[in-house]
């Protein structure tokens, strides 16, 4: 800061070790360091202070901004180094030439000094604004469904046309706290560590993504004291005859509730865990095999019930206690099965069920084993306009059957409807009678689960076409099936989602 020095009189460098770090090297090195240690602080602090902690937060703030980090350090590091190597012992005179002299009094030092400063904070400035960007960018679902893009593909396209469309992903897989917080960090880099090395399950399967319990998220939203009551619902089918003649069941779903402050407890909502609880032990992955079940009351008294080929010790295997997701297994990522796609496209009249065998014809085109969407929607153009040669209504059913097709089928991850079963019925899954169908008995050996029997769960207040829907009984009626011969009822033996041959 004095005068200028002659640079023939400026003495040499104090050789200090520090000094070994003036190089361009190790200088960048520094300045990348303290960078990243300035977009890790950033990151990490809105982490912390988000509503909803983010899997993906954890890549950027403990993996990449570490990873400049070291990459700065390592810099730093090998310029100290190289320097270091360029002086020989006792020659501190050797030292780097590359010394900061600062002289305010002179106008281009002034000026220099100036871009410097401005420009370190225009960085540091960018580099706030980047980090916050990117957290946003995480945040958003379309960097969950859509930056992993096969992987996600089947969860994205599903998820977009369920009630849940416009909550985040991280709502329901992200759950607050801190123990799930270091959990999804960890599951998040793994995710990431499979995608880029493309090396993921195909299917991807629940247990591949980690779940956390439904307080921590369904219950975040929804109140599981609510009363509901019934609701009513219509079910509209056609059969896979030549007239593709309609059937539709209309009921009334008895949900009820589970708090008695805000209504009986009765009803499908009676198992909430609120007055009750009830615990289970599955035998598989996908929880379809249910041979053991224990009911807690409001009171503490304990009901086991089991089936008789289940002889196991129960601490053998672990307890889950039930909770939404046991039947709403689906909310957001619901694969229709063929049969009630194409029921939904008839009934809405984008496929027309005056053309003779539609219903019949569709399902098949959908059913057979493509390997790429590509291939499928080829296969399905020629299967149809082959079918159907002189119909003209044949265009529309094709582009219907291709739409179809490409919200519910996957064939690059294996994903259709057999692979996630929604169970929130037992017309196509055992759903519901996993564990209500007569066959868990209590150590008395004789009293099933209650709530086994049809109208436990629902009326059946009309049921038909036409005129015979106007029939309607609030009683609830015996189902009527159209094969009724068979009375089994173990519906999903021969509804397995596509049509019968
Ligand atoms: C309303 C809550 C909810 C939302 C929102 C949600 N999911 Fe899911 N997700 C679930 C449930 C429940 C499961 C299945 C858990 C089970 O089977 O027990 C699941 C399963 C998954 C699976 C595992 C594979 C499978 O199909 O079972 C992936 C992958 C997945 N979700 C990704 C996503 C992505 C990506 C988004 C955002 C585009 C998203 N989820 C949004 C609730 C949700
Ligand atoms: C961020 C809030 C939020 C979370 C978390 C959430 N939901 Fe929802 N859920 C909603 C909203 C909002 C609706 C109503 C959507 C509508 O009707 O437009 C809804 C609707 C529903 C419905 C009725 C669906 C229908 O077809 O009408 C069910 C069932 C449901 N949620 C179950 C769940 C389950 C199970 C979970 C946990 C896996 C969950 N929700 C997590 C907000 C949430
Ligand atoms: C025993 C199975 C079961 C459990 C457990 C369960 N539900 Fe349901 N829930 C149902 C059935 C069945 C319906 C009727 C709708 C249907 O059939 O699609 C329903 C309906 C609903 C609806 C729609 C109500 C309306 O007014 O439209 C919501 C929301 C809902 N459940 C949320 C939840 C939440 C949140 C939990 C966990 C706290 C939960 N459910 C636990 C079976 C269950
Ligand atoms: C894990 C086993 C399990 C599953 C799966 C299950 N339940 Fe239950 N459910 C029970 C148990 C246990 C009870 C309590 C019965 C008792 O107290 O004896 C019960 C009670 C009920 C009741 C009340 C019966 C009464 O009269 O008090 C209804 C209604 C019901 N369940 C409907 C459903 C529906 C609908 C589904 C499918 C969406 C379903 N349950 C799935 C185990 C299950
Ligand atoms: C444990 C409760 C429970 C029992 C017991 C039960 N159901 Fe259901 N059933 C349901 C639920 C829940 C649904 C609605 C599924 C949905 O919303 O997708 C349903 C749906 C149905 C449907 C309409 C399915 C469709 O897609 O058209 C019929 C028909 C039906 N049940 C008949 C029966 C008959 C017959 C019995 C007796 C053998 C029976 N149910 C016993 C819970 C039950
Ligand atoms: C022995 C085999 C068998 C059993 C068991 C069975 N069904 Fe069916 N069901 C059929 C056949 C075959 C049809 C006619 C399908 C068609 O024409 O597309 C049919 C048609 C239906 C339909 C109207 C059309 C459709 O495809 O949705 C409903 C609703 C239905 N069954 C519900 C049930 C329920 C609920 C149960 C269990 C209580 C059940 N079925 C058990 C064979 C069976």
């Amino acid at each position: 800061m004095s005068e200028e020095i002659p640079a023939a009189t400026r003495p040499a460098p104090l050789p200090t070790r520090l000094s070994r770090l003036r190089n361009w090297l190790s200088l960048s090195g520094l300045v990348l360091a303290v960078s990243a240690f300035f977009a890790f602080f950033l990151l990490f602090s809105v982490d912390l202070f988000a509503a909803h902690a983010n899997p993906y937060m954890g890549i950027l703030a403990y993996v990449v901004a570490p990873l400049f980090l070291l990459t700065g350090l390592a810099m730093a590091l090998l310029g100290y180094v190289l320097e270091s190597r360029r002086i020989p012992k006792g020659h501190p005179e050797l030292a780097s030439s590359f010394v900061l002299h600062v002289n305010l009094t002179r106008k281009r030092d002034r000026r220099l000094l100036v871009g410097f400063v401005g420009g370190s904070l225009g960085f540091l400035f960018l580099t706030a604004l980047g980090s916050y960007r990117t957290y946003h960018i995480t945040e958003t679902n379309s960097f969950c469904g859509e930056v992993c893009h096969t992987s996600m593909e089947p969860q994205f396209k599903a998820y977009q046309h369920s009630a849940h469309a416009k909550v985040a992903c991280v709502a329901c897989h992200v759950g607050p706290g801190a123990g799930n917080y270091i959990r999804t960090k960890v599951s998040g880099m793994r995710q990431l560590y499979h995608t880029v090395l493309g090396d993921f399950n195909r299917p991807i399967r629940l247990h591949n993504v980690n779940q956390r319990p439904a307080q921590e998220t369904c219950q975040s939203c929804h109140w599981s004291q609510k009363h509901t009551g019934d609701l009513q619902k219509t079910y509209r089918h056609f059969l896979s005859d030549e007239t593709n003649t309609p059937f539709t069941v209309q009921m009334v779903l008895k949900v009820g509730g589970s708090d008695p402050v805000h209504g009986p407890v009765e009803g499908i909502h009676s198992h909430m865990n609120v007055s009750n609880k009830i615990e289970f032990i599955a035998t598989d992955e996908s929880r379809l095999s249910i041979p053991w079940v224990r009911v807690t009351d409001a009171n503490g008294r304990k009901t086991e019930y089991r089936t008789a080929d289940f002889k196991d010790d129960i601490s053998k295997h672990p307890i889950r206690t039930m909770d939404c997701m046991d039947c709403h297994n689906r909310p957001s990522h619901k694969y229709l099965t063929p049969n009630a796609a194409v029921d939904q496209s008839l009934a809405f009249r984008r496929i027309d069920p005056a053309i003779p065998w539609a219903k019949a014809k569709v399902v098949k085109a959908l059913v057979q084993p493509y390997a790429t969407r590509e291939e499928a929607n080829v296969k399905i153009d020629r299967f149809l306009r082959a079918e159907y040669p002189d119909d003209a209504r044949v265009t529309a059913m094709v582009a219907e059957t291709q739409a179809i097709y490409k919200a519910n089928f996957f064939p690059e991850m294996k994903v259709d409807w057999r692979i996630h079963p929604d169970l929130i019925g037992h017309k196509d899954s055992n759903g519901c009678f996993r564990c209500h169908d007569g066959q868990h008995l209590a150590t008395d050996g004789k009293s099933s689960i209650k709530g086994s029997d049809c109208n436990a769960c629902h009326l059946i207040v009309a049921q038909g076409a036409g005129k015979e829907l106007e029939k309607v009984n609030p009683q609830g009626l015996p189902f009527f099936h159209i094969d009724s011969e068979n009375s089994d009822p173990t519906c999903n033996e021969c509804h397995t989602g596509q049509t019968q041959e």
